[in-house]
């Protein structure tokens, strides 16, 4: 099969990552580099390269071999550039968040639906060996019931001019939190609340607590002032409990069975239902093996796949715009003093 002509926009801190794994992948044949500021670009490739580049997408959407689009601009230009891509006819990856605003998104996704190509959204993460592992522990009801999630990204982040702590980071976390819980289980409100101690003109720090359907809970922790840096997540399930610390490679994620138990009401006999009756399990602790490899690297292989085979991608333009729909929904209520704000279904 032929490899698929494919073109990178923007060439800024994201974009040569992308750049990389397409180039190293056989699915995929870079042509072109495309950023406004063309020197970027040139040097991003070095002086060998033989692919083009240009500051002018629509030389890129003139070019008949390029069928697919890797877009890793600032959010606020995913809507036109993304947008763009699809009225060429060309399908598109577009960087996570998917849009700046859940009414940008869903624009995208009706022009990709309309026209039957593949919008998918880089939700990093979630192509992982560690959260792939987690989402199948958890669909298989390793865990047991989901009873919470609590997610902590903090350290010494780029504090960014045009976005708070919670668009910048929180959308790592929320895209974990859609990709791994199974399916009917869904956040139904959010809470946020946020501060900017440094006076950056937006959060820097932030908790966005969510409800889950079934009574659940799950927490987000995100700051870009945090002398060290954090990236655990813990998953509590009524049978066992998952702890994925993504700083430590020799054992990412370990499952206890560990936890406390309230015997049931109708199991206790009169005088024993008048206390509560807590127990508590100390089984061992199991660390799965893990494959150590680049998620960009399966991040590209699923694009290609969704391509060939006209499935949806595991992350395609509805569960960005879920995410978005969660963001919007966080940004709501940290404008007013950590209100809880429902989420609409979307599909
Ligand atoms: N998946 C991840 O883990 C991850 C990590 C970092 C950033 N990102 C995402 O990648 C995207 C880019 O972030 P970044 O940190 O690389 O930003 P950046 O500012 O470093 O780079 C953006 C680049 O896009 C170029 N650009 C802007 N508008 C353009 C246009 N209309 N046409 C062509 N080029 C254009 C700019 O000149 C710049 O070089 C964002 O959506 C961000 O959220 C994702």
């Amino acid at each position: 099969m032929l490899p698929i002509g494919l073109a990178v926009v923007g060439a800024g801190y994201w974009g040569p990552n992308l750049l990389r794994n397409f180039a190293a992948s056989p699915e995929f044949d870079v042509r072109w580099l495309c950023d406004l500021d063309a020197a970027r670009a040139r040097r991003v490739l070095g002086r060998y390269s033989t692919i083009g580049v240009t500051t002018d997408l629509a030389e890129v959407l003139a070019d008949p071999a390029v069928r697919a689009v890797a877009v890793a601009t600032p959010a606020s230009t995913h809507l036109p550039v993304a947008l763009a891509v699809l009225r060429a006819g060309r399908h598109v990856l577009v960087e996570k968040p998917l849009a700046s605003t859940y009414a940008e998104g869903c624009e995208l996704v009706a022009e990709a639906e309309h026209r039957d190509l593949v919008l998918m959204c880089d939700h990093t993460f979630c192509y992982t060996p560690a959260v792939l592992r987690i989402r199948e522990l958890v669909h298989a009801g390793e865990l047991g019931d989901v009873h919470y999630l609590d997610s902590v990204r903090i350290n010494l982040g780029l504090v960014q001019r045009d976005i708070d702590v919670v668009w910048d980071l929180a959308p790592h976390d929320l895209s974990i939190v859609d990709f791994v819980l199974p399916g009917g289980a869904h956040p139904v409100a959010v809470a946020a609340h946020g501060a900017d101690p440094i006076g950056a003109g937006h959060s820097c720090v932030a908790y966005l607590t969510l409800r889950l359907t079934g009574g659940a809970i799950a927490h987000v922790h995100v700051n870009w002032l945090s002398p060290t840096k954090v990236r655990t997540t813990i998953i509590g399930g009524s049978k066992r409990t998952l702890v994925w610390d993504d700083l430590n490679p020799t054992q990412r994620i370990a499952v206890y069975d560990r936890g406390v138990d309230l015997a049931a009401p109708e199991e206790l006999d009169e005088e024993a239902r008048t206390a509560a009756r807590i127990s508590y399990r100390t089984g061992d602790m199991v660390a799965p093996a893990l494959a150590e490899r680049e998620a960009l690297g399966a991040v590209v292989a699923e694009f290609a796949a969704a391509i060939r085979t006209g499935r949806p991608p595991l992350t395609d333009g509805h569960a960005g715009l879920r995410v978005l729909q969660m963001l919007e929904a966080a940004s709501r209520s940290l404008a007013d003093n950590g209100r809880l704000v429902e989420l609409e279904v979307s599909g």
